[in-house]
This record gives structure tokens, C-alpha cells and sequence, in this order.
């Protein structure tokens, strides 16, 4: 589903700082990954640029059978809309749109009508069926959290990424959100890759990629199956 070779990405300024120093490596359909390593190693890099919000300095991103670099900007907005869906610790949600809203725009942006039906009944899934109409505001963080992941999951991405998703959450809403990804996981054979800092979030996971400055310092099997 992802293959990364030799992934590099400085990032330019005064003084030019190396965040990923050629990083490659495999993740297959159907795996949860968790990426772990020290702050400032580089996870959050990583995952801008395998989300596609960023652009590496070199190296080769196949997602999907697709060479997303290759790709024309416009045609790569489009693959990212389409076939990746993106979680973010602070949940980035549009505060004047209400939960329904914020879930089915990015069917909007693809396909140039909303998708409200789907939009509900993923609402539905991450137990929101009652807060359709709540503004951000108006959710609390676990809440906020359920709709990111409802919006990421929208257009039925191929790659579901999240980086450190619970770390703005208290302990039992942490729990529920790695549920939810577990759940998405096992049932619908959702590839995910998520950064996380938490060592108790390795029994979700069937491998985890350590960086340590910028590298891969190694893979480590769980030993679940999937
Ligand atoms: N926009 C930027 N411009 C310059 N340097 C950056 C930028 N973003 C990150 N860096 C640097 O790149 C390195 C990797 O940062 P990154 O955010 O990927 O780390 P991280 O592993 O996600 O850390 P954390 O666990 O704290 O979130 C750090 O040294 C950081 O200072
Ligand atoms: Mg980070």
C-alpha cells in the first residue's frame, strides 16, 4: 500500500534543518503501524510527507501503486482527497460549521456534492448519532476528535493517517479513539499509520517504526496478526 525509499526532507531557513536523512520502508493493506521516537526525530515530518501536505527534498512515495510525486499538483490534491484521509492532534475542525458539516465536506471538495447520507452513518459509527448539529465549540476534545475521524474517513481513503491523535485527550477518551481505530482496523481492513508517543498504544499495532534523528533505527513486529 506504501512504499518509501530513501525519503529525505531538509527543511530551508537560515540555518537548513535535516528532519528525515533517507528513510525507506513498507507498509502492506490492512496493517496498523504506529510510528514512535523521541520528539524532534521526525514522526510528524514523516507523516506530512506521506499525507501529502508536505513535499519531500527527495526519495520515492508509492502509495496506492500511484508515484505521488510524479503527479501534477492538481492531480495530486485530488489523489490526497480521494484515497487519504489525515488526523490531527489538535483536531482541526471548522468552527462555523457544525459536525455534519465538517464531516461531509471534503465529499464536497471531491465530488462536487455532499455526501450527507454517508456523513451520518459515520457519525453514527464513531457514536455521534446525537451531535450532528453541535458546533466544535460545542463537542468536547474526545467529541471534537470522533468527528476528525469521521471527516478523514468520508471519501473511504485507502490510507487513514493520524498523528498523535489522543495526545489532547484524557485517559478514557484516548481509549475510545484507539477502540475506533481498532475497530476500523479489524472490520473494515483500514490501513492506518499513526504517530503516538504512548508505549501502551504497541498492543493495537501490528509493527512499529522507531525514528530516532531523522532515520529509521528499526521495525519492531508486535506479533499481532492481521
Ligand atoms: N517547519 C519547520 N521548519 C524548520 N524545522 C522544522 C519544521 N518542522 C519541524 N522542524 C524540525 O524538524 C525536526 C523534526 O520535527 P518533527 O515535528 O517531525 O518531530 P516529531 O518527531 O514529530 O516531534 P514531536 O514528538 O515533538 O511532535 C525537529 O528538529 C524540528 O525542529
Ligand atoms: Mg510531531
Amino acid at each position: 500500500m506504501i512504499t518509501v525509499t530513501d525519503l529525505k526532507k531538509t527543511y530551508e531557513g537560515k540555518v537548513p534543518t535535516p528532519a528525515l536523512k533517507g528513510i525507506s520502508f513498507e507498509i502492506k493493506d490492512g496493517e496498523f503501524v504506529a510510528v514512535m521516537g523521541r520528539s524532534g526525530s521526525g514522526k510528524s515530518t514523516l507523516l506530512h510527507q506521506l499525507g501529502l501536505l508536505d513535499r519531500p527534498t527527495s526519495g520515492k512515495i508509492i502509495l496506492n501503486n500511484s508515484d505521488v510525486l510524479a503527479l501534477s499538483d492538481q492531480k495530486r490534491t485530488i489523489f490526497r482527497l480521494k484515497e487519504l484521509g489525515y488526523v490531527f492532534q489538535e483536531y482541526a475542525l471548522i468552527s462555523e460549521f457544525d459536525a455534519w458539516e465538517n464531516v461531509y465536506l471534503p465529499s464536497l471538495a471531491l465530488k462536487g456534492t455532499p455526501d450527507k447520507k454517508r456523513a451520518q452513518e459515520l457519525l453514527e459509527l464513531v457514536g455521534l448519532a446525537d451531535r450532528l448539529d453541535h458546533y466544535p465549540n460545542e463537542l468536547s476534545g474526545g467529541e471534537q476528535q470522533r468527528v476528525a475521524i469521521a471527516r478523514a474517513l468520508i471519501n473511504s481513503p485507502k490510507v487513514l493517517f493520524a498523528d498523535e491523535p489522543t495526545a489532547n485527550l484524557d485517559s478514557a477518551s484516548s481509549q475510545t479513539v484507539l477502540k475506533l481505530f481498532l475497530k476500523l482496523n479489524q472490520e473494515f481492513k483500514q490501513t492506518i499509520v499513526m504517530v503516538t508517543h504512548e508505549p501502551e498504544d504497541k498492543k493495537y499495532v501490528h509493527r512499529v517504526l522507531w525514528l530516532s534523528d531523522g532515520l529509521l533505527e528499526k521495525e519492531e513486529k508486535t506479533g499481532k496478526k492481521y
